[in-house]
């Protein structure tokens, strides 16, 4: 983890209040899919803490790093009014990854289900490249509530990829939970991975139980310090230490390991 400056390369919209952010990554440390950064945004003061983003890609060859954010409040809307050009502050890589937390079992098994939800739909991107770049030929499960919240521009036509949307106006109609049970996978030797709202991590969680596949989430939590220093993001977990830190001990999870009510 590090501290360094860069400069933004590209910064476009991908759906409506979402946008893409490439910026140069000057530092060896190569970031992996489910790690973080925060991003200082503004002068010192105002606003004050750094704001935690997935990395949604790298580019080893060109090391351009990027994020996918959703413009919801100050500091993010400062970022989508930067430009080309501009310096960013940055404090990464941070937390782990999934290559990291799946066990060498999991990772070795043949079916592999990425899904992706609202502002976790970046990680998700970059996991399902990753796992893509591993031949793991992975299907990519996107849900938004409407069509005009999925991020076309940021998808990668050779991943195998299922667009959900509560209203039906693209791909299938309903859930990521409801397509997963719509279309039962037979093989209880797949991985579920996912990140993006609470509800929807239960319900990827459940379904794994109920189907006796493996399961490993992301969450995000409002977090102060990002480096596990102030307690400010637990989670409370199943195992006897009853708390874990998102941005020291996760963001990654095995979804067994979360206590979810
Ligand atoms: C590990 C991690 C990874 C993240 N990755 C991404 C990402 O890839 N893309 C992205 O768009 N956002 C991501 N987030 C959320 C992002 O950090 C917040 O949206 C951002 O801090 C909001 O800052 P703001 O000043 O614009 O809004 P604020 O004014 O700080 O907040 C506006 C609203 O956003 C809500 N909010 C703030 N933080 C979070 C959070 N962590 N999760 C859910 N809601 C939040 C607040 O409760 C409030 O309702 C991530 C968060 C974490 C912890
Ligand atoms: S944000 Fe401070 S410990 Fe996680």
């Amino acid at each position: 983890m590090q501290q360094f400056f860069s400069q933004i390369q590209n910064l476009n919209p991908v759906a409506t209040g979402y946008f893409r952010l490439d910026f140069h990554w000057p530092i060896d440390e190569v970031p992996r899919a489910g790690q973080f950064l925060t991003i200082r945004v503004g002068d010192v003061s105002s606003p004050l803490l750094r704001r935690p983003f997935a990395l949604s890609a790298f580019d080893s060859s060109s090391r351009t790093a990027s994020i996918i954010f959703q413009k919801i409040g100050k500091a993010t809307e400062l970022l989508s009014e930067m430009n080309p050009g501009d310096p960013i502050d940055i404090l990464g890589p941070l937390g782990n990854s999934f290559s990291q937390k799946v066990t060498a079992m999991d990772a070795g098994k043949k079916n592999h289900i990425v899904v992706a939800g609202g502002i976790g739909t970046g990680p998700m991107l970059y996991l399902a490249d990753e796992l893509k770049r591993e031949k793991k030929d992975p299907l990519l499960i996107i849900g938004c509530r409407s069509e005009h919240l999925v991020p076309y521009p940021a998808l990668d036509n050779s991943i195998r990829t299922i667009i959900c949307t509560d209203d039906g106006s693209a791909g299938f109609k309903g859930n990521v939970v409801d397509y997963m049970k719509s279309n039962p996978d037979p093989d209880s030797g797949t991985v579920i991975y996912s990140c993006g709202p609470k509800p929807m991590l239960m319900g990827c969680q459940n379904y794994a139980e109920e189907t006796g596949k493996s399961s490993y989430v992301s969450l995000e939590e409002v977090m102060a310090c990002g480096v596990g220093a102030c307690m400010g993001c637990t989670c409370e977990t199943t195992d006897e230490k009853k708390y874990a830190r998102v941005c020291k001990d996760g963001p990654v999870f095995s979804g067994g390991e979360i206590k979810w009510t």
